[in-house]
């Protein structure tokens, strides 16, 4: 990221600002990027939201236990600096009235701060909240602003059904136009997410192999090792498939497999992302059970440690049938990809805590040589593209044995992004994000349209799943690879998923557990 190009000054507002996401991600995030340089000197943080705080209240909220930050080990004069930028105004979020004190606070900080026009309304509430707040903005004259931008940025989830999207697109669209909606998905905001782009599309040597000719499939694997915790109210309505794969996963699918955008500008990736969304095969309600598995975790010990089932989380009724972990497999019909199978996998309470794509390239034609059959010795070559944590990238190639005859043995060529850069110097996702969509740059956000594309393709798996009580829910203890019959699903028979550890080249064979 360049310093070069600060944002115009600017009044961000955020909505639900005395909530979780913005004490551990938002405001951490904004703090790193003004310790860094990379904000105006004219800028100011309005905080709203139903609590009643004042000022200095909120800044003691936002500062105590914060996100990745720990203020209080921070260069105190920087933090005081950054608070003398915060405020905080309280208001019934649901009733139109009170967005007039959000008109005046703001009219009288831009005065103050001197941040003109410039403004962003960050809704961070939950989601009953997003057709009210664009319309009350609208209300009071918010929505727009003779000299300058007003952007709305939207957190997930967009929806909870094609039919939910739809209806929310159609309202923000009633107030802000498409190219003012920010809609934020962290994954892309993640630096190897985009890296994706750079790997494919800045080097010749994997250019002409990415396409059905040379690869045999493709997976992406996403695992946490932890369960739900606090979060089971919301979870239990949610779901694997909504939480992570409509959203996260898809655009992780995307940039795999979306074709050369003409320029790496906001508008020809989204075009070129809502043609690959286009061109899924969608799954018919009938053939999930052969196309999709669903999982939740059970109780179980991980090193030790008893850990509870997902039945058994608070929040989480007892004969819950939300999955907790989920596995597709899926094809794209067009040019490049004709045959070529996708398998994606998401879970909590996995072995370890990481996110994967992994591409595996067919055999070549003919097997002249002889494997030692251990580990990874089949002939296929794989390229592991590292998202979280130790990100990289490994090449798995065969090798000979050195000694008599032909023997040949799968290496590893990995390199690792520490490597490349001093880590303090890369900002987090949010950062990232917040930072692009100050300077009017929506490359890494959702479009619309992309949004109603995944929501299309999941939705005959959710309607199965939530209709067909024959497709079954297999449980697998916590601390494993989800079930059994997941394993499976990768062909031929000789083939499974990866097998990932923390670090990118651990022995495949090894786990945290
Ligand atoms: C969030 C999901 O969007 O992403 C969470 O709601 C999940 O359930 C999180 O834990 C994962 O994000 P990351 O960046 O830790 O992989």
């Amino acid at each position: 990221m360049t310093r070069d190009a600060k944002p115009s000054p600017l009044t961000l507002v955020i909505f639900g600002a005395s909530g979780d996401l913005a004490k551990r991600k938002l405001i951490p995030a904004i703090y790193n990027l003004y310790k860094s340089k990379y904000l105006p000197e004219d800028f100011v943080i309005l905080g709203v939201s139903r609590s009643k705080l004042s000022d200095d209240d909120f800044r003691g909220r936002v500062f105590h236990d914060a996100g990745f930050i720990d203020f209080e080990s921070e260069d105190q004069s920087k933090v005081d600096e950054f608070a003398r930028r915060l405020f905080y105004q309280a208001i019934d979020t649901s009733s139109s009235d009170d967005y007039g004190l959000v008109k005046e606070r703001m009219d009288s900080l831009a005065v103050e701060f001197k941040t003109g026009d410039d403004a962003i309304f960050y809704l961070s509430t939950p989601p009953v909240l997003y057709d009210k707040i664009p319309r009350f903005l609208a209300d009071h004259g918010l929505h727009r602003a003779e000299n300058g931008y007003r952007r709305l940025v939207v957190e997930k989830p967009f929806g909870t059904s094609l039919a939910s999207a739809k209806e929310l697109n159609r309202s923000l669209l009633e107030f802000f136009p498409e190219d003012e909606i920010y809609r934020i998905d962290h994954y892309l905001g993640k630096e190897t997410v985009q890296n994706l782009l750079i790997t494919r599309f800045a080097n010749g040597v994997f250019e002409p192999l990415w396409n059905r000719n040379y690869i045999h499939h493709v997976e992406i694997t996403n695992a946490e090792n932890i369960g739900v915790g606090s979060r089971g109210g919301y979870y239990d309505k949610s779901g694997a498939l909504r939480d992570m794969l409509q959203n996260h996963l898809m655009q992780v699918v995307a940039h795999v497999a979306m074709e050369p955008p003409i320029a790496p500008d906001a508008v020809s990736i989204r075009k070129e992302k809502s043609k690959l969304f286009e061109s899924l095969r969608p799954i018919k309600e009938a053939d999930v059970a052969k196309f999709a598995i669903r999982g939740q975790y059970t109780s179980s010990r991980v090193k030790g440690e008893l850990v509870k089932g997902y039945r058994e989380e608070d929040g989480v009724p007892d004969d819950s049938k939300t999955e907790t972990f989920a596995a597709l497999k899926f094809y794209i019909d067009n040019w490049r990809w004709a045959g070529v199978p996708f398998y994606v996998r998401t879970g909590k309470c996995l072995p370890t805590k990481v996110t994967e794509v992994t591409i595996t390239f067919k055999q070549p034609p003919h097997m002249l040589f002889r494997r030692r059959h251990e580990g990874f010795e089949n002939g296929y070559n794989q390229l592991v593209l590292r998202i979280q944590p130790d990100e990289g990238l490994l090449l798995n190639v065969g090798m000979k044995i050195p000694g008599e005859g032909f023997h040949v043995k799968n290496v590893g060529m990995d390199f690792h992004y520490s490597d490349l850069v001093d880590e303090s110097d890369v900002p987090e996702a949010y950062g990232r994000l917040l930072l692009d969509c100050m300077r009017g740059d929506a490359t890494l956000y959702a479009h619309g349209d992309s949004v109603e594309n995944c929501w299309e393709f999941v939705e005959p798996i959710l309607n199965a799943w939530e209709n067909d009580p024959t497709i079954p829910v297999y449980g697998y203890p916590a601390g494993t690879w989800g079930p059994d019959v997941a394993d499976d699903m990768i062909e031929p028979e000789e083939l499974e998923w990866r097998s990932p550890c923390r670090r990118l080249t651990d022995d495949t064979s090894f786990c945290e557990l």
